[in-house]
């Protein structure tokens, strides 16, 4: 069974987390989302990720980004462990995570989003939360979903960089090369002709020539 597609309508959940109950639809409102799950509380990788995540959280804002990180224990744990996070991240000036955190302790929520870890086990025998990041957009689409295992941490500032393509070529015909950067050049889409795309990007269409003589490789500067 294949799990959320990009382009499905994202499930309107509602979730106990550490600012109360929540509906994700409510809670996001206009902003574009980003939800991020974690294998447990007080696990090594999982601190790492959401210390990185709490110091980031200005940069998610900047870009209207609601963030909310899920993980498979009880608020109270929640809690506890977010002490823990905000000393790792050693900023007295940060004093609660600027994010909420589902208590999914059930597992229901990991289990309909497809979030569970198959190689990664409890003391039970139950399987625990894979590393997953789905991105919303603020019709409530998804945009974007990675899935690493539990065993390796993810790359925020990739996923910021990530978040700016997306919100970029949501509102302009061109797609992002490999490595891009904001301010860097983007490329034409295949499917522009090129008479249109002369007129589309006025900057200018630098086209590669290639061994094939087929003209695809084409650049603009970033709209
Ligand atoms: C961690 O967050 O460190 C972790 C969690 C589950 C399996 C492996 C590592």
């Amino acid at each position: 069974m294949p799990g959320l597609l990009l382009g499905d309508a994202f499930p309107n959940f509602e979730a106990d987390t550490t600012i109360g109950k929540l509906k994700l639809y409510d809670f996001l409102g206009d902003s574009w989302g980003i939800l991020f799950s974690h294998p447990r509380d007080y696990t090594p990788v999982c601190t790492t990720e959401l210390g990185q995540a709490a110091e980031l959280s200005p940069e998610f804002t900047k870009r209207n980004v609601k963030m909310i990180a899920l993980s498979i224990d009880s608020l109270e744990e929640h809690y506890s462990w977010s002490k823990d996070i905000l000393a790792y991240n050693n900023d007295e000036t940060v004093s609660e995570i600027p994010f909420p955190i589902i208590a999914d302790d059930r597992r229901e929520l990991a289990v309909e989003l497809g979030m569970l870890d198959p190689e990664e086990k409890d003391q039970s025998g139950m399987p625990l939360t894979a590393r997953c990041v789905f991105v919303i957009s603020p019709d409530k689409k998804l945009k974007l979903s990675l899935l690493y295992p539990a065993t390796t941490g993810r790359n925020f500032d990739e996923i910021l960089r990530v978040i700016d393509s997306l919100q970029l070529t949501a509102h302009k015909r061109v797609a992002t090369p490999v490595n891009w950067k904001p301010g860097d050049c983007v490329m034409v889409p295949p499917a522009i002709p090129e008479d249109e795309a002369r007129s589309l990007f006025p900057a200018g269409v630098y086209t590669k020539e290639l061994p094939s003589g087929k003209r695809y490789l084409r650049y603009t500067p970033q709209p």
